[in-house]
């Protein structure tokens, strides 16, 4: 046995119920494979859990959680709840609480996974978001309200910490891939935080000159993410600017439902913890037809977080051939259930061995 980790499963809402336990499934056939263990402790933190105790959690939960080596999450989020709600009870709590200061979302053209941009084909971009400050803030107020004079403000928090810890771990990862980066600035408009962006992240450059990169204007990377994004490998964007671009990215991509990310606190001081991009889908939840590869590469990404590469690869490995083959879910075209394409993916994953 070559690794034991304690997972934290929180399936959450909607198809999270459903592509989660498919994904723990897929996870678990690496681990067999690999000679590591997972032991999964579920949670039954949502929706429903707030319904029944008005709040996304119980008060000790972020204690709970800490007593894990990762937290593997479906999504959150049902009709009738609020999202501010179901957002800052859980997801921003946990990713705060353990300053999972990275979310990392890789973009990649999949088999069969046909692009609105079929001619823009492969892309290969990761996005790396500031995950825990940024617009995303605590910090305003509103005052007088339901009146004419009604007021609301929200102050973004740019701190040079923030800043440099997001960029050094971006240009780092440019130095292991392609080695180009480009930041998503709004220097022109935003006059205090962006420039002070701009500053902190000329200065993370310069300790790494084997990358060559570039600030771009928010509006302008837009642009560019749809008419040229072949060009595109490491992109470093601030709290709001990495939430719009990983979702333009997944829609250029084909489908929202492939999409991964993990929130990560790179020292591993903290659980880390690994998504799908997607919510919980209320309008397909229940009817077995949810796309799993979103949360199967999550699990990827987790167990590659671990330290253990090799079934983080043959699990990619495994969806991307099942993918070849032309089976795929509806959102895709084909017509897998979720549980059909997952243990095709699992069928795969042990014919590799
Ligand atoms: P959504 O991602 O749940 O759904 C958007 C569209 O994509 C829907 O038509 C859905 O059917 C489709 N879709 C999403 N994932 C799919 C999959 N795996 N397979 C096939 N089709 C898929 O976003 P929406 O509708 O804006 O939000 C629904 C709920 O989810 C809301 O309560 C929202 O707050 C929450 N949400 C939670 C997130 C999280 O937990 N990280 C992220 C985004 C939304
Ligand atoms: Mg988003």
């Amino acid at each position: 046995m070559n690794g034991h980790y304690r997972i934290a499963a929180l399936a959450g809402d909607g198809i999270g119920q459903e592509v989660l336990p498919a994904a723990t499934r897929v996870l678990d056939t690496a681990a067999d494979r690999f000679g590591f263990r997972l032991s999964w402790t579920d949670f039954d933190w949502g929706s429903d859990f707030f319904r029944a105790h008005g709040r996304m959690m119980p008060e000790d939960g972020i204690d709970q959680l800490a007593e894990h080596d990762a937290i593997f999450l479906g999504a959150v989020g049902t009709p009738g709840i609020p999202d501010a709600e179901t957002l800052w009870g859980l997801l921003i709590l946990i990713r705060r609480s353990f300053l999972q200061y990275i979310n990392l979302r890789p973009v990649r053209s999949l088999p069969q996974v046909h692009s609105p941009l079929e001619d823009k084909r492969p892309l290969d971009i990761v996005i790396v978001r500031e995950n825990v400050e940024g617009e995303y803030s605590e910090v305003g107020g509103r005052l007088y309200r339901g009146r004419p004079e009604e007021v609301a403000i929200q102050e973004a928090v740019f701190t040079r910490a923030g800043v440099s810890r997001a960029a050094q771990y971006a240009f780092r990862l440019a130095t292991e891939r392609q080695g180009t980066l480009v930041s998503a600035t709004k220097s022109n408009g935003i006059v205090y935080s962006m420039p002070f962006w701009d500053e902190v992240v000329s200065e993370v450059a310069a300790q790494h000159p084997g990358v060559a990169w570039r600030s771009v204007l928010i509006d302008a990377l837009a642009a560019e993410f749809v008419l040229r994004p072949q060009g595109l490998d490491v992109v470093v964007a601030s709290n709001l600017f990495g939430d719009i671009l990983s979702d333009l990215a997944g829609a250029i991509t084909g489908s929202i439902g492939v999409a991964p990310s993990a929130n990560l606190n790179p020292e591993g001081e903290y659980p880390s913890m690994f998504e799908p991009v997607h919510g919980s889908a209320p309008d397909i939840a229940g009817k077995g037809i949810a796309n799993p590869v979103g949360q199967i590469w999550s699990g990827a990404m987790m167990l590659r977080h671990l330290g253990q590469p090799e079934a983080a690869d043959a699990v990619e490995a495994a969806f991307e051939a099942v993918l070849s083959e032309g089976l795929a879910t509806k959102d895709l075209g084909g017509r897998a259930t979720t549980e059909e394409f997952t243990t095709a993916v699992i069928t795969t994953l042990e014919g590799q061995a």
